[in-house]
């Protein structure tokens, strides 16, 4: 490292989004300390102050916008993650006072493209990177992780279900599953440095596939690691889920009894419009199953109110469903239109009034369900 770069060497790291950019952060951490950076625990101290980024609804991207233009000074600033990716070269139009762009592909770069910065002046400081498809697997080996117990495996990369309403499958790129073994490698060196749970990620874990091995392979062998006292995974896919899966859920002893299925609406004309692969039938059979075959497992899901062209009456039919199914608990997001995707050129884009009203009416449903469960479930423990 020269003595410019060494002047330059404190990162502050800030994190938006799903828990990919979780992990993410931890690479993008792990790569620059071992290239000599430090990474500082307050951004006052930082010298390059880096944003990973969430593009999945507008609101998560202009509170990003704002930040950074809150920055105004000599500190470095980047954009990574599915911002960068969304953006692209455009991100130095939006603030001029972005140095990089480094996309979720491409965060392998990193150090170097810090390197290069070093030596260039204020004037010259653009560099971007956004073009790579997939990722080196050394960077899966870090060796940093935020919590000493606990660690995130990623299992999939990308995604390729491409729901009309997404940005995932544009900004992550299309779905590649990691090797197995070096999944298994990975696992194994987390245990070697003291972690006892980890959580298994990927855009759709069910659609798992690695030569023989499928979803509920990988998690009969995570069970059987000696070390390991927990795990569970993010996010399940209704149209990929299927009841060996959940027979595995029920009989492997180490994993967590909980599922996160999302649902997204409850009107059979949406799901199709959204793309989903499932009808609401599909959907409840599948439910039923889960509750019984693992027996008081938890059950979590996602809903978007507001998709072009949902009526008082579909939107009354998600209602129905979810005060049906009762859910522990569930994310409901107002639909945001994410250029580029098929949803935002569909006719019948709501109102913001209306979408901010049907949010309020699930949500406080949604509440009273969670907490006559909670009642329920503590009675039940008494
Ligand atoms: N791969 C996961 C979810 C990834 S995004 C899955 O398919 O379930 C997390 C959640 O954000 C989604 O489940 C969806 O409910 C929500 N979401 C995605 N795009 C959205 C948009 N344009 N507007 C509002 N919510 C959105
Ligand atoms: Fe987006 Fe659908 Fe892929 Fe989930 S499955 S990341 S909602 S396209
Ligand atoms: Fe957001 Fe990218 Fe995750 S868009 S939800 S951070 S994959």
């Amino acid at each position: 490292m020269s003595d410019k770069e060494k002047k330059q060497n404190k990162v502050f790291l800030r994190t938006f989004g799903c828990q990919m950019n979780v992990r993410d952060s931890e690479l993008i951490c792990g790569l620059l300390q071992k290239a000599g950076y430090r990474i500082s625990a307050t951004e006052q101290d930082a010298d390059i102050i880096i944003f990973n980024t969430c593009s999945v609804r507008k609101h998560a991207e202009d509170r990003v916008w704002s930040l950074i233009g809150s920055y105004k000074g000599s500190k470095i600033i980047g954009l990574m993650g599915c911002m960068a990716k969304n953006y692209q070269e455009k991100a130095f139009e939006r603030d001029p006072s972005i140095s990089f762009v480094v996309g979720p592909q491409d965060i392998h770069k990193l150090p170097d493209i810090l390197k290069k910065l070093s030596v260039k002046s204020l004037l010259e400081r653009k560099i971007w990177e956004t073009d790579s498809v997939e990722r080196p697997e050394e960077i899966y080996h870090t060796d940093f992780y935020q919590d000493a117990k606990h660690a995130y495996v990623v299992i999939s990369e990308g995604c390729c279900n491409f729901c009309s309403y997404c940005v995932v499958p544009y900004v992550r790129g299309a779905l590649r599953h990691r090797k197995h073994k070096d999944i298994m490698a990975e696992i194994h060196q987390a245990i070697d440095k003291g972690i006892t749970k980890v959580t298994l990620l990927g855009q759709n874990v069910n659609a798992y596939q690695d030569g023989q091995i499928n979803f509920t392979k990988i998690l009969e062998q995570v069970n059987a690691l000696d070390g390991l006292t927990e795990f569970d995974f993010f996010t399940s896919h209704p149209k990929d889920a299927n009841l060996e899966f959940f027979k595995a859920l029920h009989g492997l002893e180490k994993s967590a009894k909980r599922l996160h299925l999302p649902l997204q609406s409850g009107a059979d004309r949406i799901l199709t419009l959204m793309n989903r692969g499932y009808k609401i039938k599909d959907y409840l059979a599948l439910t039923d199953s889960y509750r019984k075959i693992v027996k008081g497992g938890l059950l979590t899901t996602d809903i978007i109110v507001g998709f072009p062209g949902e009526t008082r009456e579909e939107f009354q039919e998600t209602c129905a469903v979810v005060e049906k199914i009762g859910f522990n608990a569930a994310y409901i997001f107002k639909y945001s239109s994410r250029p580029g995707t098929e949803a935002a050129k569909m006719a019948g884009q709501l109102e913001q009034d209306e979408i901010n009203k049907r949010h309020k009416k699930i949500l406080d449903l949604q509440r009273a369900i969670s907490k006559k469960l909670r009642s329920r479930h503590s009675d039940a423990k008494n």
